[in-house]
This record gives structure tokens, sequence and C-alpha cells, in this order.
């Protein structure tokens, strides 16, 4: 499995990040087996990053897995923080670390590898953010500075979920990485990623394969099962930017899950990818797509401008 330093840490992560949110929040799933059993598998296949966040209710799963887990140390997990949360007033340090210790215990690790903070308002718009971005920023990054003196984290990154919060938040102090979704048809954080590249920031991609629609499995939504989670209209949008995409790109027309999965690892500074993985075979197809991917800029731009046509048509 390939290794990549992510920009601004010392951290050497797998290509491939193991991403849990679909996993079963409850042992009476019938799937439980199966995506311990994927878990397992990735890490056997070399994967070394872990995301989780107390959201998903999946982490009663990863425990079992990772408790007497012979390469447990050699793990490295990131971890989802949003504090504050929606409703919360402001931003409380004594959360944070709650969050933090949460995951050390339920991760069975001594040191979380890097927290993915993010912050979280209403409205989900930028001008509030960036309103209360102002007002707690300096204490988001002394609460980082003592829980690294305190040896319960290694390093921060942020998840800003619009360019001008991502902007705004480059540099709390100990901000090292950006987090974003960045997938072919998913790229409004593009320049910002650009821009992090330039200072030497790192970047982590989530959802390369945005949700599931970027795969070589259904090419079109109508071929979908009714019941099936990518039927509901609201992805009949993201299906008909992967037609484009097919129709354009010859190597994504080709195999889907293939380009979709290497498409970030394109860029110089995405260090890995945060992908679902619920299945064995998904683990082993996923790790051998992602082997090798050179930087290519001029696959990038040719993406990029698909996208730009397709969001300027939708106006
Ligand atoms: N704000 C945040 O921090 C945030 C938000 C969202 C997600 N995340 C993280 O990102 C991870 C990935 O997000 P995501 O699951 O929404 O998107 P994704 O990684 O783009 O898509 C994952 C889905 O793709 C399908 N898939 C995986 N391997 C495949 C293969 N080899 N062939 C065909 N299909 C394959 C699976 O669908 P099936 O389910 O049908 O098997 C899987 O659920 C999450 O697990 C979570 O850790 C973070």
């Amino acid at each position: 499995m390939d290794k990549r330093r992510l920009a601004g840490t010392d951290l050497d992560v797998s290509v491939i990040c193991y991403g849990p949110m679909r996993a079963p929040q409850s042992n009476d799933d019938p799937a439980v087996t199966t995506h311990q059993r994927a878990m397992q598998a990735a890490i056997e296949r070399g994967v070394n990053f872990i995301h989780s966040s107390y959201e998903y209710g999946v982490r009663w799963l990863m425990t079992p897995v990772l408790q007497d887990h012979p390469q447990r140390h050699d793990l490295l997990h990131v971890i989802k923080a949003p504090v504050p949360d929606w409703d919360d007033d402001g931003f409380d340090p004594a959360k944070l670390e709650a969050r933090v210790d949460d995951a050390l215990r339920e991760l069975c690790t001594d040191r979380i590898a890097l927290v993915q903070w993010m912050w979280r308002c209403r409205p989900h718009e930028e001008p509030p953010r960036l309103k209360l971005l102002a007002q707690i920023r300096d204490a988001v990054g002394e609460t980082f500075e003592r829980l690294r003196d305190k040896g319960k984290v290694a390093h921060m990154g942020c998840f800003p979920y619009f360019p001008d919060s991502a902007e705004a938040a480059r540099d709390i102090h100990g901000n090292r990485a950006l987090i974003a979704y960045y997938n072919p048809i998913e790229l409004e954080m593009l320049p910002v990623i650009q821009n992090a590249a330039k200072r030497g920031q790192g970047f982590l991609a989530i959802r390369p394969l945005y949700e599931g629609v970027l795969t070589s499995r259904y090419t079109d939504q109508s071929a979908l099962p009714p019941n099936h989670r990518l039927a509901k209209p609201k992805y009949a949008s993201a299906f008909a930017h992967r037609a484009r995409l097919a129709n354009v790109l010859p190597e994504a027309a080709q195999d889907m899950t293939r380009f979709a999965t290497r498409f970030p690892l394109m860029l110089d500074n995405c260090a890995s990818v945060i992908v679902g993985l619920n299945s064995e075979s998904q683990v082993a197809e996923l790790c051998d797509h992602a082997q090798g991917v050179q930087p290519d800029p001029a696959t990038v731009a040719r993406v990029q401008d698909l996208y730009k046509d397709m969001t300027q048509q939708e106006g």
C-alpha cells in the first residue's frame, strides 16, 4: 500500500483511509461481521489510516477489531470533532477534550494522530460561520496546543465546509491540514486545496466516490433497485454529472471506480482518500486502484473545466 506524508505533519498515511460511516449501528444488523472483516482486511492490506466519529455510532463495532490487534500501535486515527456543534453556545474546550478522550478509549489507542476539527452554527452559511470563527479561533488553537502537550493528540486539521471558511481557518495556530469533500464531480474546494498546497499544507479528500455514485456498478440512476439509497431524487444531478464525465474522459468510462479513487491523489498535496469500505471485496478493489498514482495536473484541469461547465449550465 502506497503511503504519503501529510504535508505539514510527520504522518505517513496510507493513500486509502478506512471510513466506517455506513457500518451498522447495532449488533442486530446481519452485516456486522462483514464490516468487521472489511476493517480487518483493510489493515492487512496496509491501510494504517482510520477515520471515525462518535456521530456515526459505529465505534462499538471497531473496538473489538482494534483492542487486541497486533498493529494497533501503528495505526493512525483521524477523528471528526465538531465543537461547537449546531446548537452549542460557543466553543467549549472541555467538550473537545471529552471527544478526544472518548476516541482514545473506543479506538484503543494512546494518541489521536489527527483531529479533524470543525465548527458548526445556524444558519449554515459563511457570514455567521466567519463571525463565530473570529470569536473562538484563539481558544481553539490554545486547546489543541494543550491537548498536544498532554500527549493526547498529534496534529489538528480542519474541515471548513466552504471556501471562505477554509481561508479564514487556515492559520489557526496548529492547523496543519485541510480536509474536504473532493471527487471528480465535487470540485468547489479545488482552488482552496491548491492554495493550501502552496503554503505546504496537506489535504485529505472525503467521499472520493460521491457516496457510491462514482463507481462502475451503476452507470445510470435508472439501473438502481427502487429502494437503493442512491435512487433518491437528490442524487439525480450527481448521476447526470457522472454521465457527462464518462462521455468526456475515456478512463472514467472504462472504470469509474478506479478513476474516482485515483482522482484526488492526482493532486500533489492529497495524502489520502477517506472512503467508505463495507466489504472485503471493496477493500481489495480500492486498495489496488489507489496504487501508483502520479501527480496529473492536466487531468485535474480537464475535470475542473467540465465541472465549471456543468455548474454554469445548472445556473
Ligand atoms: N464531514 C465529514 O467529516 C464526513 C462526511 C461524510 C463522510 N465522511 C467520511 O468519509 C467516508 C466516506 O464517505 P461516503 O461513504 O459517504 O462516500 P464514498 O467513500 O464516496 O462512498 C462509499 C461508498 O462507495 C461504495 N463502494 C466502495 N467501494 C466500492 C467498490 N469497490 N465498488 C463499488 N462501490 C464501492 C460503497 O457503497 P455501498 O454502501 O453500496 O456498499 C460505499 O458505501 C465515511 O465513511 C466517513 O468516514 C466524513
